[in-house]
């Protein structure tokens, strides 16, 4: 399994995406495509950007009864996605039932990443709205074992977990990390960042960057500089 850096594409219609993608005239990164873009322009946006030779990771963090999971993974699948998610908190019954899904007629499937905790919901959160009193961290890894025992491929994370998640999912179940700033740049909300060589050391698979590159003034040279950090 290749390392990749994994660009976020948050925009909110085909132009402003299309404006966008247009610089890439040399390699075509690996897209993101999350609910934004992805409820604004429909299923089409994303045959679209795969037929111009990019690989996606469809960001839609399914969560529902296992059968509408499945059922919802089987027309993802159709899409020809490289990687698409779910929430963990769905059970491992879920899980399981959104990989039968997601495996197509040749056995071929996208591959399939859980939502652990979102990094918006903090301890007090968890406890005093989920009713969940574990420590964060505990929660995290437990999610993450589930995912593993589901037969997943890998976890979203920080990549301060990544290290964590591999000692104890293994070090085949891959890390998807966002938070992932240039040591020189601005963090704006993310609260624990890295830099794609510290994400790197850590043992991160795939770092997700979004305005780092998406807001650059070169967006191609801030993306061969990523590549340059962590995959090269
Ligand atoms: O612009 P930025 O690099 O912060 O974008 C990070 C991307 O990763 C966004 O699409 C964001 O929604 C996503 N993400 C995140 N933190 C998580 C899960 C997803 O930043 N815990």
């Amino acid at each position: 399994m290749g390392k990749d850096v994994i660009v976020a594409c948050d925009f909110s219609s085909a132009a402003d995406v299309y404006a966008f993608l247009d610089k890439f005239t040399g390699r075509k990164p690996f897209v993101k495509i999350g609910m934004e873009l992805f409820y604004a322009e429909g299923p089409q946006i994303v045959k679209d950007i795969k037929a111009r030779g990019h690989k996606i990771f469809l960001d839609l963090k399914l969560h529902d009864i296992p059968n509408t999971v499945k059922k919802s993974m089987a027309v993802l699948s159709r899409l020809d996605v490289d990687m698409t998610n779910l929430h963990a908190a769905g059970t491992i019954s879920m899980m399981e039932a959104a990989l039968e899904g997601l495996t197509r007629p040749d056995g071929s499937r996208p591959m399939l990443i859980a939502v652990t905790q979102l990094t918006s919901t903090d301890q007090e959160r968890m406890e005093n709205d989920l009713l969940i009193k574990e420590p964060i961290d505990k929660v995290v890894m437990h999610y993450a074992s589930n995912a593993a025992k589901a037969g997943l491929d890998g976890v979203v994370c920080s990549p301060l977990e990544a290290g964590k998640v591999h000692d104890t999912c293994g070090k085949d179940f891959v890390t998807v990390t966002p938070g992932v700033r240039f040591a020189d740049g601005d963090i704006g909300d993310q609260k624990r960042v890295m830099t794609p060589a510290e994400a790197k050391k850590i043992g991160s698979d795939y770092i997700v960057v979004g305005r780092p590159i998406t807001a650059a003034e070169d967006p191609v040279a801030a993306y061969e500089r990523c590549v340059a950090e962590f995959v090269d």
